[in-house]
This record gives C-alpha cells, structure tokens and sequence, in this order.
C-alpha cells in the first residue's frame, strides 16, 4: 500500500532575503545558500527531523509571508524587535549583533552616528537600519532593495554612509570593500536575531527552540559559529 503522505509533510519551508553575508548569500559556483543562517537552519531542520527548504525573497516580503502562511519560518539576520513581535513569533535569540556605519575609505569627516545629521544615508528597505537611520535629524534616507547596493550606491557617492549590521558591515569590509570603505564609530545599539514564524504557529517556535537548545548543548551551535565568524 502506498503511503498516503503528502510529499511535503516532512518539509519545512523557510524564507530569507540571501544577499546578507555571512549570514545568508549565494555560493558563486554551486548557487547554493550558504552562511551562518543557513547552516543554522539546517541544524536546527536535522533536529527536526525535516527537510530544510530555502526560498530567496525580499526583506520586506518576509513577514507578509509568515502571516499568509507561503512559509513556515524565516531566519534572516531578523532582529527581534517588539513591533515585529506583534506580527510573529520569534524564537530564542541566536545571534548578538547592532547597527554600525560605513563611510567611504577616504572619509575624515564622518567619525560616528552623531556626525549623520542632515547627511544621505544608504540602508536596506524595511530593516532595522532603516528605522534607526530615519530617526537622525535632517537626514536623506535612501532605501535599497539589499545591503550590497547600498554598499555600491556608497562608492559612486551617491550617499555620505551606509548603516547596517556589523557583522555583515565587517564581512563586507574584509571580503570586498576593504579598499573602498571603512566601519567608523561604535555600534549604534545592540540587537539580536531570532527565526520568526506565524503568529498562531506556537508549536513550531518551541520545537525551534528546542532544536536550538540542543544544538547548544551539543557543540553544533558552536562549530557552526566557528566556521563563520573564526574564534
Ligand atoms: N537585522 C536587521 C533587521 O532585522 C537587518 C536584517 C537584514 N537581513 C537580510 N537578510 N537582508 O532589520
């Protein structure tokens, strides 16, 4: 008798906007999502014992699709905040991270946040970036689809900074930009990411968390981070 399961049953469906290195970006050759994020979640799907998989989408779809149930969960360098709470779920937080500033190389000018003021900032629609950016008086906020064309908008000049996360502001700094830009100033705040699911979705969240208890415990948690971020 054949097995009256549906073929995705055992699939978990997670969305993520994939140009966030290292959290979350496009291996050049295989095309294969690879970083932090996405070993993570595989880790966390293997727990699960589930199929992992990742659909690429904007940052800004992410949560739209949570609440019209197109995805299961989303890990996407998704910081927790309160407002984002009211719409989803977060599970545990997994990643202590906080906004920084990149201005370019030869800036001697712009040293830290204060020094925004009436400046043109590049940041990633929909992030917490942008909410923060907005917040600076007199300041022209212009709002990408992703972080790597708010770095290119940087180095033509079109804006004075670009305000991201760090991890992937020093990423970018050390892989690809270390000649043409540069972090300045201390990080504006501390945040912390978390995977989001529906709102109703409680069961997922807590079998999310467990999974990410356990791989705490285990050592995964730690290699995986090892292998991203070094010691
Ligand atoms: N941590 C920031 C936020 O939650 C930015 C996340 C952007 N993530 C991404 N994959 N592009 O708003």
């Amino acid at each position: 008798q054949q097995s009256a399961k549906p073929a995705d049953q055992k699939v978990l469906k997670v969305g993520s906007e994939t140009t966030f290195a290292p959290f979350e970006f496009q291996d050049e050759k295989t095309k294969d999502y690879i970083g932090f994020d996405m070993d993570l979640i595989k880790a966390v799907g293997k727990q699960m014992g589930v199929e992992v998989q990742v659909q690429s989408m904007g940052f800004d779809g992410l949560i739209p699709a949570l609440e019209a149930g197109n995805i299961d969960a989303a890990i996407s360098g998704m910081t927790i905040t309160d407002e984002r709470a009211k719409k989803v779920n977060f599970s545990k937080p997994y990643y202590k991270s906080g906004l920084s500033m990149v201005v370019k190389a030869d800036n001697n000018t712009l040293k830290s946040f204060k020094d925004l003021e009436g400046k043109r900032i590049a940041v990633q629609i929909g992030t917490t970036g942008a909410s923060e950016a907005k917040k600076i008086k007199d300041v022209k906020v212009r709002e990408f689809n992703n972080a790597p064309e708010a770095f290119i908008e940087l180095n033509s000049g079109g804006v004075d900074a670009v305000v991201n996360d760090l991890p992937v502001n020093e990423y970018y700094i050390a892989q690809a930009g270390g000649k043409d830009a540069k972090i300045v100033g201390e990080p504006l705040n501390s945040e912390e990411y978390g995977i989001a699911v529906a709102k109703k979705n409680t069961e997922l969240a807590e079998k999310i968390n467990k999974a990410i208890d356990e791989l705490k415990k285990n050592g995964e948690y730690e290699k995986i981070y090892v292998k991203w971020f070094g010691k």
